[in-house]
């Protein structure tokens, strides 16, 4: 067990913090930041980190392979929380981590993203009167039927350093009250992953089998209680997306949670391949080829935006608007009829090319740890 004061890594640190991290779209926003303190170490800084896993994921398709693939160190902890109802694994987690901080407390709680771990840990953290930081905070999509969404709001009203991912989610912070002094806008941490990673990206082992070609091809991420979870509108959905590809394949990897109802859907559109979940390198070099993405993640839109890969998300409201603005993502509803229209200007070669936001350089991770430097 490590303690606030100690050696780590036959390093000397003062000032212990802890990273979270539980679920798949943690692990990249993570792994940079880890990246950062390592240099801050070996150049003779004084932060030194406890990774905790929450456990919320637990396949090695969801976990183990995100971390070999980005090099993250195995955790010192983890809280084995796995899955259950909202509240169920909210409580896991947070009964986790208290014990955890009861017993050695850290000197900061740095949260990422808007998974259940992220509210979990925040809250607890703050209960023992341990600050919190929160990368990522401050977007919003106004959507309160998302989980997602509540932790966000919950997380954001309890962070004391708010490390902001675009000026969009500076203004929502300071619409809510938060004073400047505790907003940085650092970049996006996922981005940097993704530019650290760019040139290793490789072909999944089905590439040649399916014979697929660049541009030739579409990918398909779903996993929205919206749009998989009534067995009905699912198979609906993915029959319109089968007939809208023209032809072409739609690889879909298969998110563990829609994996239930894709089982149920008879005669699946002979276009679509399911394939399990993808590691990290694989999936993103699948984004890079592919004709477009259609999903109905957060994070994938921003991976698409900063690839100039055409998105279709299959939702009503994003909390991340600059994709739209400024990036290569459009909304497209949970309604499957809007799929036709959309697809039709993709094929007449019509989608707009986008551009990147502001600080998505590479260089989140650097700053955030520099600012926690200065702050602790
Ligand atoms: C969570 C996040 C969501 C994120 C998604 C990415 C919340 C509220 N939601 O949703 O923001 O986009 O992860 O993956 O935190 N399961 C497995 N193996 C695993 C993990 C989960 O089989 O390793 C199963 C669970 O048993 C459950 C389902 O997947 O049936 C849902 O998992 P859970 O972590 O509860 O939420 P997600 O829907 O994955």
């Amino acid at each position: 067990m490590l303690s606030r004061f100690g050696i780590k890594n036959n390093i000397m640190v003062s000032s212990m913090i802890d990273i979270i991290a539980g679920a798949r779209p943690n692990f990249m926003k993570i792994a940079p930041i880890i990246c950062a303190i390592k240099k801050h170490q070996a150049g003779g800084g004084h932060i030194g980190y406890r990774l905790v896993h929450t456990g919320q994921h637990y396949d090695s398709r969801m976990s183990d392979d995100f971390f070999s693939q980005l090099g993250i160190p195995q955790p010192d902890m983890n809280l084995g929380a796995g899955s259950g109802t909202q509240a169920t694994q909210t409580a896991a987690i947070m009964t986790g981590y208290e014990q955890l901080l009861l017993k050695d407390p850290s000197k900061l709680c740095l949260v990422v993203g808007d998974v259940n771990s992220t509210m979990a840990c925040a809250i607890v953290a703050q209960k023992l009167c341990i600050p919190v930081a929160h990368v990522e905070g401050g977007i919003r999509s106004g959507d309160w039927t998302m989980p997602e969404e509540i932790n966000r709001m919950v997380t954001d009203a309890i962070t004391n350093y708010f490390f902001t991912t675009s000026e969009v989610a500076n203004q929502n912070l300071t619409n809510s009250g938060v004073g400047k002094e505790r907003i940085f806008f650092v970049g996006n941490t996922m981005i940097d992953t993704l530019l650290e990673n760019f040139n290793n990206l490789r072909p999944p082992s089905f590439w040649n089998r399916l014979c697929l070609k660049y541009k030739q091809y579409f990918v398909a991420t779903l996993h929205r209680p919206a749009n998989v979870d009534s067995c009905t509108d699912f198979t609906r959905l993915l029959n319109e997306l089968g007939v809208a590809a023209r032809g072409l394949p739609i690889i879909f990897p298969v998110h563990p949670r829609t994996k239930k109802n894709i089982r149920k859907i008879n005669g699946l559109h002979e276009n679509i391949f399911l394939v399990k979940p993808q590691p990290y390198l694989e999936f993103n070099y699948l984004v890079k080829h592919a004709k477009a993405v259609i999903t109905d993640s957060g994070g994938v839109t921003e991976e698409a935006t900063v690839m100039g890969i055409p998105c279709l998300t299959l939702r009503d409201t994003t909390e991340r608007p600059e994709t739209v603005t400024i990036g290569t993502n459009e909304l497209i509803g949970t309604n499957p009829d809007n799929l036709h229209p959309a697809m039709a200007n993709l094929f007449d070669g019509h989608w707009k090319k986008g551009s990147i936001p502001e600080k998505w350089d590479g260089k989140a991770g650097q700053r955030i740890v520099k600012i926690l430097s200065g702050m602790i």
